[in-house]
């Protein structure tokens, strides 16, 4: 048998079936941001355009819960000079906020982008009651035009930490002056629309980057890009709990945790904002001995109450795979993840569906049902029989959950060895050290 052969001999003997029980958290709504609308009011806009930029802003702000306590908004009309419609939190609900946005009358004029964006600085973000408290100061600038000053003061708002994102609607504006304006790498920060009558549809784009932005605070380096998400494995200190032992591939280091490895954390310090709107869970685990006959929560989320928010259910009496949120939508897939190697498993999340890969082989999709905001008053934990706070052992190598769904496409399983030797993709693609093709350790 080569190896490819062998894989593929494993993967038809062990199918198992992965249920997909389903539905989406979100913890944007809750997220605490300053948000700031840079809007273009200059001639060139017309009133017709100008409101439907209203009604967009208007749209995507409709996933922030608006209060003191949460999401602030502010925005700023202009021209040859900068307008401050309303400051950060003189809107403190949404009904509110919206009458206010709709109200705003259309300036006309020049398009002077840089002054505006000097004005969010020295005098908006800085004015918030909540400046010290806030860590998420977002700053998006709609234009419609080149400006007719320089656009430097976006360096100092970054300088600052607020993040820039820059909207450039028509054909009118300069590429690369939108890149100048926006936090980088601009495939992430910069958004184009045709014209005004199409800007809705950047609506979805917007609004998950915008969550992204405000529940994902850190960043995983995977190989040259940063990723935002959450590394788990330190997060969680699985690191400093669990035994270290050696990886799938020469390269990689994984930890084994026995019935007395307890990996608990409040969930409030593993994700303080909640869970994005889109995520990409990615787990690389191995299943030995009894643990591989149980069924237990890979990784869950419990409300202060027990009540699962999130989970990834690993079940070795009907060998499936579910994963649980807040509602229910089953689906019948199948998967091979209890041969006693070391395997990827991925969960993309959307916003209204989720799909399963192994080891990089797509498994199916399921629908996903509407979205509620996950309790942060709880624990999060991992390996635990469920319904009991019994841990089974497990070895695991990887534990994220990036924000940016389309890590889903670049997250490959190139530390699984049978993927390494079937497939190219990963001498290609995987840049980080050595997960390329080194011998197996593991196997
Ligand atoms: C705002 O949302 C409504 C409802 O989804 C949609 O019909 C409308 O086209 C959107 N407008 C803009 C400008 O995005």
């Amino acid at each position: 048998l080569s190896h490819q052969e062998h894989f593929l001999s494993i993967f038809d003997m062990y199918v198992l079936s992965l249920k997909l029980c389903v539905c989406l958290c979100t913890g944007c709504s809750t997220a605490v941001n300053n948000l700031v609308y840079i809007v273009d009011g200059s001639w060139s806009v017309g009133f017709f355009d100008f409101d439907t930029a209203k009604q967009w802003l208007i749209n995507i702000t409709s996933q922030f819960d608006i209060s003191s306590h949460y999401t602030q908004v502010s925005v700023i009309q202009y021209s040859n000079t900068p307008r401050l419609e309303f400051p950060l939190g003189k809107h403190q609900d949404g009904a509110e906020l919206i009458q206010a946005i709709r109200t705003i009358n259309y300036l006309g004029g020049n398009t002077q982008t840089g002054r505006a964006i000097k004005f969010a600085v020295d005098h908006v973000f800085s004015s918030s009651q909540r400046a010290n408290q806030v860590k998420n100061r977002i700053a998006v600038v709609v234009t419609d035009g080149k400006s007719q000053d320089d656009v430097d003061a976006s360096m100092e708002a970054r300088a600052q930490g607020i993040t820039v994102f820059a909207v450039g609607v028509g054909s009118e504006i300069t590429a690369a002056e939108l890149v100048s304006i926006a936090n980088k790498p601009s495939s992430t920060y910069v958004l184009y629309a045709k014209d005004y009558t199409t800007i809705d549809r950047i609506r979805d784009s917007m609004e998950q980057r915008l969550c992204e932005e405000s529940v994902c605070p850190t960043r995983i380096p995977v190989a040259s890009r940063d990723e935002k998400g959450f590394e788990l494995m330190l997060g969680m200190n699985v690191h400093t709990k669990a035994k270290k032992i050696p990886g799938s591939l020469m390269s990689e280091t994984a930890y084994a945790l026995t019935a007395s490895t307890d990996i608990t954390e409040k969930t409030r310090e593993i994700f303080p904002e909640g869970l994005p709107l889109s995520y990409v869970f990615v787990a690389t685990v191995r299943l030995k001995g009894s643990s591989s006959k149980m069924t237990f929560d890979l990784w869950r989320v419990l409300s202060m109450d027990k009540k699962i928010q999130a989970a990834v259910t690993l079940s070795g009496k009907d060998k499936s795979v579910i994963f649980t949120t807040t509602s229910i939508k089953g689906k019948e897939q199948r998967v091979a993840l209890y041969d006693g190697k070391w395997h990827q498993l991925k969960l993309l999340v959307r916003p209204h569906q989720i799909t399963s890969f192994l080891d990089d082989q797509r498994l199916s999709e399921a629908p996903l049902e509407l979205m509620e905001p996950i309790y942060i008053n709880g624990k999060t934990q991992l390996a635990k029989r469920q319904g009991t706070d019994i841990t089974v052992p497990v070895e695991i190598q990887k534990l994220r959950l990036y924000c940016d769904p389309h890590q889903s496409e670049r997250e490959t399983a190139c530390e699984i060895y049978s993927v390494v030797r079937r497939s190219l993709c990963c001498s290609l693609h995987c840049t980080r050290s050595g997960s390329g093709l080194h011998s197996p350790s593991a196997l």
